[in-house]
C-alpha cells in the first residue's frame, strides 16, 4: 500500500486548538509545513460544549496551518479526544486454532481481535482496541504470534470506549472544515507517542498529560498501553483557585501564575514579595510570593492524590520502574517535578515532544506533546480505517491496530477502568 505523503494533526484542547501539517520527506522523515495555534473556545474539560465556537476555532487553526501549503494537500486529519466520557478496560479473548497445531495465521488473529470487542451500550462507541500481548498454549508475553505453532491462542487487549455523540461531535467540527477524520486518538496515547522512550514503555511507566481542563493518564507495560483514564482537573483549575484567592480576573491571574507561580512554596525565599496589580478598586499591593503559591500547591497536591488513586484503580500496587513522565502545558508549572518526586518518590521527568527532527521552536513545549504525537501516530498507523462514527458498519470502530477492521461485539472483559 502506498504511504501517505501529507499528515495533518488537529488537537482540540480546552485551552488551545493546534493544527500541524507535515509532509513525509524523501528519507521517510516528517517535515512540518505549517502550524496554527489558536485560543480554544467552546470546550469544557476536554468536551465540546459549543459546536459553533469550536468549529470556528478549528477553522482558524487549520487555515493558519495550511496557509503556506495550499488547501487539498491534506488527505485526512488525525485528531485527539479526551474527557470523562471515556473509559477503558482490558479484555481477554481465546480462539482454537482450527488447524490444531498448525501455524497461527493473520486471519486467525483477525478473528481473535474481532472477538475482543466488548458489548457496548447504544450510546457508546469503541475508540481503540489495542493488543497488549498474546498467549499461545499457555506461553505468555508473545508480541506477534503469526507463524508460530499452537492450538490455543489468547489475546489481551486494551479497549477504550467513549460516548458516541461526543465523539461524533469531534468528527462534525473537523468535517465542517471540509476535512475528513482519519483517526481519533485518545489524548494520552497521542502524547505518549512523542514523549515516552521505548525503554520506559518496556519497563512500565505512568504518563500524565496535565492540560488546561483535564489530566490524561496512560500506563504502559511491556511496551503497550495497559491502562488509561481522564481526570477532569487541569491547569485552569490552578488559575481559578488563585483567582479566587487574589480576587483578580482569570486573564490577569493566568499571567501571574506563569510568572510567579510555583507548586513548591517552601523553595521560595521567605522574604520574596510580588506586586499584585490594581483591579476594580482594589489598589496595587505587595504580597509574599510564598503566600501567592499556597493555593497552587494545595490544588496540585489534590491532583497528585487523584493520579495516585487512578494508578491504584489500574491494579498496580506501586509505580512502575520507569516512574512517572509529566507533560502537557500544566507540566511546565514551576516546582512540579520536585513536588511529585518528593511526594511519590521514584523516577520523575518532564517530557517535551520528540520524534520529529527540525520541529519548529514554537512546538517544542510540553503543551504540544499530543499534537506532535498525533502526527507520529498517523505515520505508525496509517492505512487503518476510522469506522463507524458516520453510522456505518454496525456502530463500532477499530483504531490502533493494523490487522483488523470491524468488530463483532463479543466480550470477555478482565478489568474495567473508570
Ligand atoms: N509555564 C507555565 N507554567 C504553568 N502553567 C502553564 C505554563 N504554560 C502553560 N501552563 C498551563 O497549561 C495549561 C494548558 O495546557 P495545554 O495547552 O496542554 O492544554 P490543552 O491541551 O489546551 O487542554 P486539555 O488537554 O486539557 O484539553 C493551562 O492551564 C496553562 O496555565
Ligand atoms: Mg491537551
Amino acid at each position: 500500500m502506498a504511504r501517505d505523503t501529507f499528515y495533518t494533526a488537529v488537537d482540540i484542547g480546552t485551552d488551545k486548538v493546534t493544527s500541524i501539517m507535515a509532509r513525509v520527506g524523501t528519507e521517510g522523515e516528517l517535515k512540518v509545513l505549517g502550524t496554527g495555534v489558536v485560543t480554544s473556545q467552546g470546550m469544557q474539560k476536554g468536551r465540546i460544549e459549543n459546536l459553533d465556537e469550536v468549529r470556528e476555532a478549528v477553522q482558524s487553526s487549520m487555515e493558519e496551518a495550511q496557509r503556506y501549503v495550499g488547501k487539498g494537500a491534506s488527505t485526512g486529519v488525525y485528531t485527539s479526544v479526551t474527557g470523562t466520557h471515556l473509559s477503558s478496560l482490558n479484555t481477554k479473548e481465546i480462539v482454537d486454532n482450527p488447524n490444531d497445531v498448525g501455524d497461527i495465521s493473520g486471519k486467525l488473529l483477525d478473528r481473535l481481535l474481532r472477538g475482543s470487542f466488548p458489548d457496548v451500550g447504544p450510546g457508546q462507541e469503541v475508540l481503540h482496541v489495542i493488543p497488549i500481548g498474546y498467549h499461545v498454549d499457555g506461553m505468555s508475553g508473545i508480541r506477534n504470534p503469526v507463524g508460530l505453532h499452537g492450538s490455543l491462542v489468547e489475546v489481551e487487549a486494551h479497549v477504550v470506549i467513549g460516548d458516541a455523540v461526543t465523539l461524533k461531535n469531534t468528527v462534525r467540527v473537523i468535517e465542517a472544515n471540509k476535512a475528513s477524520v482519519k483517526s481519533m486518538v485518545l489524548h494520552s496515547l497521542a502524547s505518549a507517542e512523542s514523549t515516552l522512550t521505548g525503554d520506559e514503555r518496556e519497563m512500565g511507566v505512568v504518563l500524565v498529560d496535565i492540560g488546561g481542563g483535564t489530566t490524561d493518564i496512560a500506563i504502559y507495560r511491556q511496551g503497550q498501553p495497559w491502562y488509561s483514564a481522564v481526570i477532569p482537573v487541569g491547569g485552569s483549575q490552578l488559575t481559578r483557585d488563585l483567582s479566587v484567592a487574589l480576587k483578580t480576573p482569570m486573564y490577569m491571574t493566568e499571567e501571574m501564575k506563569i510568572k510567579w507561580g510555583s507548586v513548591m512554596p517552601e523553595s521560595i525565599p521567605a522574604d520574596q514579595q510580588v506586586v499584585i496589580p490594581s483591579f476594580q478598586g482594589q489598589p496595587k499591593h505587595s504580597l509574599s510570593r510564598r503566600v501567592l503559591c499556597e493555593p497552587l500547591h494545595a490544588r496540585m497536591m489534590e491532583l497528585i492524590k487523584m493520579i495516585v488513586l487512578k494508578v491504584r484503580q489500574s491494579g498496580l500496587r506501586e509505580f512502575p520502574a520507569a516512574g512517572i513522565v509529566l507533560t502537557g502545558g500544566g507540566a511546565e508549572m514551576t516546582g512540579l517535578a520536585e513536588l511529585v518526586q518528593k511526594t511519590l518518590g521514584g523516577q520523575v521527568r518532564i517530557a517535551y515532544p520528540e520524534g520529529i527532527a527540525g520541529l519548529p521552536a514554537q512546538l517544542r513545549k510540553p503543551a504540544f506533546s499530543a499534537s506532535v504525537g498525533l502526527l507520529l501516530w498517523g505515520i505508525k498507523h496509517q492505512g487503518e480505517t476510522r469506522s463507524s462514527l458516520n453510522g456505518k458498519n454496525g456502530g463500532r470502530s477499530i483504531m490502533g491496530n493494523k490487522s483488523w477492521r470491524w468488530g463483532l461485539g463479543r466480550k470477555n472483559s478482565a478489568a474495567a477502568n473508570r
